[in-house]
């Protein structure tokens, strides 16, 4: 395996390593991205037995010593299972995360303690400001978050928009329908029903660029692409909602 990187938007570095024997033939990537300024900040640590790729990967940048601030999305360990391990390598890095994260696993997990971030507090990396946003449950786990960099319009937003395959590392074509059909593959999200809403506040950013976790990088309307996005979940969510509803109807009337 070998981690590519490409310069996504303007200081900020996607790290990409793609696993052909996940969802074959197509294959999946892992993304992170490295937001470069006076205080570097990575969002993902990527899994703990990529650890060596991705140091690897981020010393061809910047030294890994440099590394500020380590933000995530949500406890997995795509997205945080190497957080010790780049703590240990730098030692002046802090986890950042969010209140429910960090109340419910990164206050444990973290050999060092970490910053505590409320919904739309702003981190500012000299250069470059990240803003968290709290994604309860979107599209899964209670900790859900997401940043946005304003400088650029950049909208790292974790696991939504997850597609198959090693794309290009920036892409203006379409990313709603892979999505969809990544949704309809691997049944990822955890529908809830504030899911729209949570959605189309991002969309409201209106992102010049959107880093996927997994899938290219999006130039171009991201506002658009969100609210495609959420209206996906709308009917899907309805759809559910209507099929519980219609089997109770039936069960009553047995
Ligand atoms: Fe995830
Ligand atoms: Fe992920």
């Amino acid at each position: 395996m070998e981690t590519k990187i490409s310069e996504i938007a303007e200081g900020i570095y996607r790290l990409s390593t793609y696993v052909p024997d996940i969802a074959p033939p197509a294959g999946f990537v892992f993304n992170q991205f490295l937001v470069l300024g006076d205080e570097p900040l990575m969002f993902h640590t990527g899994l703990r037995k990529m650890f060596a790729l991705n140091r690897d990967a981020l010393s061809r940048i910047i030294p890994v010593e440099r590394l500020r601030w380590i933000a995530y999305g949500h406890f997995e360990a795509d997205e945080c299972g190497a957080m010790n391990e780049w703590l240990a390598a730098a030692p002046q890095a802090q986890a950042a995360h969010g209140q429910t994260g960090c109340m419910v696993s990164l206050n444990d997990f973290a050999d060092r303690t970490p910053r505590i971030l409320a919904d739309g507090e702003i981190v500012d990396l000299g250069g470059k400001r990240v803003r968290f946003i709290d994604t309860p449950h979107t599209p899964h786990g209670w900790d859900a978050g997401v940043l946005y960099e304003e400088t650029t319009g950049t909208l790292m937003c974790g696991d939504l928009f997850t597609q198959l395959g090693d794309g290009p590392a920036l892409t203006s074509g379409d990313i709603v329908g892979q999505a969809i059909a990544g949704e309809d593959l691997f049944n990822y999200s955890g529908l809830n029903p504030g899911m729209g809403a949570t959605i189309r506040r991002l969309a409201a950013l209106a992102p010049r660029t959107l880093a996927l976790m997994h899938g290219p990088s999006f130039a171009g309307d991201g506002g658009a692409a969100l609210t495609a996005l959420a209206d996906d979940y709308d009917r899907r969510i309805s759809a559910a909602l209507h099929d519980n509803g219609f089997a109770a109807i039936k069960r009553a009337a047995a």
